[in-house]
């Protein structure tokens, strides 16, 4: 990129934490492109942003694709990965054991492949941000495989800031997030858990995106800040 103007790529930028964060990025300084796999989606979150970002739809957990984006959209500054999936819920005496491959093929592989598939054309003077959860973080019953999938993410972060150095690598773990996420719950459920959650938050409410989004910016902007989780929740990790 030229001198004063940097490039975030956003791998999962057409839904929820991923377009709040092209939002909060979006200026005449910050170049911004999104991707997740639908089209028509990747379109509409395009055309709320007024057209202002670019945009690439690809299934970020195929490293040929991954690689076929990074190799045609040549050198960026930063790199935000939001890609979800949202397998591994529920009691582990019932768990479906094969939900623990799937969650990794549906959150870590995506964003670990764009990372590795970014890597020869990201400046090492930029930055990566991961998004991890807060079920890693925190014991509360039913969350053993959700939390252990998102444990991996946090792990590698720190390891990465180290072999990967001088670039940045840092991760966030929101927490209960209002976002399309939460879409395979019936409505009237969905409002019931997110009341649930705003109840046992410090805050007193659940976080929307733009919280996350706010996050996720500090890590991108702060040149001092590497190895690190950001766990933005509304205080949930210490009162679930
Ligand atoms: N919402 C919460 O309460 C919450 C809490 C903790 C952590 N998180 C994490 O925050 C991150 C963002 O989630 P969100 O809440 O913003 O969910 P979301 O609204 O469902 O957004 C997910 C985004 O990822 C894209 N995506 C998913 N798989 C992809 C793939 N293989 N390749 C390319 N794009 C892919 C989706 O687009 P397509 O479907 O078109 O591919 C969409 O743009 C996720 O990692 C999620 O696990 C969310």
């Amino acid at each position: 990129m030229s001198e004063n103007i940097e490039h975030c790529v956003i791998i999962g930028g057409s839904s929820g934490i991923g377009l709040a964060t092209a939002k909060r990025l979006v200026s005449p300084t910050m170049k911004v492109t999104i991707t997740g796999r639908n089209e028509e989606k990747l379109k509409g979150a395009w055309k709320s942003l007024g057209g202002t970002v670019g945009k690439a739809a690809f299934d970020a957990a195929k490293p040929e694709e991954a690689r076929h984006f990074f190799d045609s959209l040549g050198p960026f500054d930063h790199l935000v990965l939001a890609a979800s999936g949202g397998k591994g819920l529920g009691p582990f005496a019932t768990l479906d054991l094969a939900d623990i491959g799937g969650g990794v093929d549906e959150k870590v592989r995506p964003q670990l492949a764009c990372l590795q598939a970014a890597l020869p054309t990201l400046n090492r003077s930029g930055s990566v941000t991961f998004i991890s959860a807060v079920s890693a973080q925190i014991a509360a019953p039913g969350i053993a495989g959700i939390g252990a999938i998102n444990g991996m993410l946090l792990t590698v972060a720190p390891i990465l800031a180290v072999e990967l150095k001088p670039l940045r690598i840092n991760v966030v773990a929101p927490g209960i997030i209002d976002t399309p996420w939460w879409d395979f719950l019936p409505d009237e459920q969905r409002q019931a858990v997110f009341a649930e959650y705003a109840g046992k938050t410090p805050v007193g409410r659940i976080g929307r995106a733009e919280d996350v989004a706010d996050a996720i910016a500090f890590l991108v902007a702060n040149g001092f800040m590497t190895g690190q989780v950001l766990t933005c929740d509304g205080g949930l990790r210490f009162a679930a």
